[in-house]
């Protein structure tokens, strides 16, 4: 494996190795990871990595493009028909990058706009402060019911026509509930809104159909491409039905812009990025043939099992699992019951061979380089081939570690046995 690169240089070598090892060794629980197939990592491997390609199939600003407007093409055909989307962008270089040219396309610096809160479940991308959505636009954060720990569709309704937002952002980053767009839907033409969803997390679930579509119901949709997607680490963008530009939005491109279609491709390029990295559009493109399979659709079937399983052997040990369970591939862990921090469970669990995040919980008191809860999800070993049982054995060793978290010795034991574990599960085992 990697005889080349361990030719050409060491030092790289060594870590690419120790990243192999660590994979493969360990317990991946972080909901936002998975494990891409060698097909897709061979495509992104390709020599499509030495292209530019600037503009878009048929519309290149370069020659020599025959080529990888195939990929390309390939790319947005098979995201068209998995999601039933008659338009879609498969350039953005990351989810948050997405996120950006949604808003330019749709908003103007300063205007008003509303998402879930970071400390919710909301992501950076959502009106965070520290990020662009938060110091160009004026968002209003909406919250998660205090005794239901899920979206209140009539306190963000009340909010809604309290701050009349120009966009709504729904979506998130730790929520384990389904999400009701036809209700969000609602609430935007109450108010006049636009309706931006962002599946970046559940997006594979939902183009098996598992989880409510929000294609129907969302002027525009974006998502990452490597959660449960399992595709290169990437972004997309995509409109059920496109439709003519409404007053008063703006393309960065001079000339006649009669779509939202259009302006979405103007505000990606040239908007706000150059060449588009062809390699991970040609990985995508493979990955979207992936889940477009039966195979894939058992994958997605399995990876909501298995987080149904994980949370209910967790609440059977007495985790508080926010909301009480999972709709989806995540759950958020309250582990304030177990005298322990999320930062100091992700220290111990990480030593013991189980890599996950800590993240805070709803009206979480620890600052957020601490919090009280985890983030955990089940695509990652669901792609290694692990099952409902794999899970409650999982829960055991997480069980075990938050009780001994200070206990080095029954760590390293630990450790060992995630190892002994995790043996039989290939990375890349296709699912059956
Ligand atoms: C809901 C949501 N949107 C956007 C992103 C950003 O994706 P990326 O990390 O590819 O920029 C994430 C990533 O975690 C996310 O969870």
């Amino acid at each position: 494996m990697y005889d080349l690169i361990k030719n050409a240089d060491k030092e790289l070598y060594d870590s690419l190795i120790g990243e192999t090892l660590r994979q493969t060794e360990k317990i991946e629980l972080i909901a936002s990871e998975n494990f891409a197939s060698p097909e897709v990592m061979e495509a992104q491997g390709s020599v499509l990595t030495n292209k530019y390609a600037e503009g878009y199939p048929g519309k290149r600003y370069y020659g020599g493009c025959e080529w990888v407007d195939v990929a390309e093409d390939l790319a947005r055909d098979r995201l068209k028909e998995l999601f039933g989307a008659e338009y879609v962008n498969v350039q953005p270089h990351s989810g948050a990058s997405a996120n950006l040219a949604v808003y330019f396309s749709f908003i103007n610096h300063g205007d008003k706009v509303m998402g879930l809160s970071l400390d919710h479940g909301g992501h950076l991308t959502h009106g965070s402060k520290v990020n662009f959505s938060g110091k160009f636009f004026d968002f209003t954060p909406y919250y998660l019911n205090k005794e239901t720990e899920r979206i209140d569709y009539n306190e963000v309704e009340d909010l809604a026509k309290k701050n009349k937002p120009k966009l709504i952002t729904v979506g998130a980053s730790a929520y384990s509930r389904e999400i009701d767009y036809a209700a969000f839907r609602q609430i935007a033409d109450k108010v006049g809104a636009f309706l931006f969803a962002d599946i970046a997390h559940p997006a594979g679930l939902i183009a098996k159909g598992h989880l409510q579509s929000p294609i129907p119901y969302c002027d525009v949709v974006a998502s990452t491409t490597h959660k449960t997607m399992r595709g290169p680490r990437g972004g997309m963008i995509m409109i059920g039905k496109d439709y003519q530009n409404p007053h008063g939005i703006v393309a960065p491109k001079s000339g006649r812009v009669k779509n939202m279609s259009e302006i979405i491709d103007s505000w990606v390029m040239p908007g706000m990025q150059g060449g588009p990295l062809m390699h991970v559009i040609a990985a995508k493109a493979v990955a979207f043939k992936e889940a477009l399979s039966p195979e894939f659709n058992d994958y997605t079937i399995q990876v909501m099992k298995n987080a149904k399983t994980m949370a209910n052997a967790l609440i059977d040990l007495d985790y508080k699992v926010i909301s009480g369970g999972t709709d989806n591939h995540s759950m958020l862990v309250d582990i304030r019951n177990k005298n322990i921090t999320g930062k100091d469970a992700e220290i111990a669990l990480d030593k013991a061979g189980i890599t996950c995040n800590k993240n805070a919980v709803p009206y979480d008191t620890q600052p957020p380089l601490v919090t009280s809860g985890i983030r955990l999800g089940t695509p990652a070993m669901t792609t290694r081939g692990m099952k409902e049982d794999d899970m409650k054995t999982i829960v055991e060793f997480i069980d075990k570690v938050v009780r001994n978290h200070d206990n080095e010795d029954v760590l390293n034991s630990v450790k060992n046995e995630v190892k002994t574990f995790c043996s039989p599960f290939p990375l890349h085992k296709k699912m059956s």
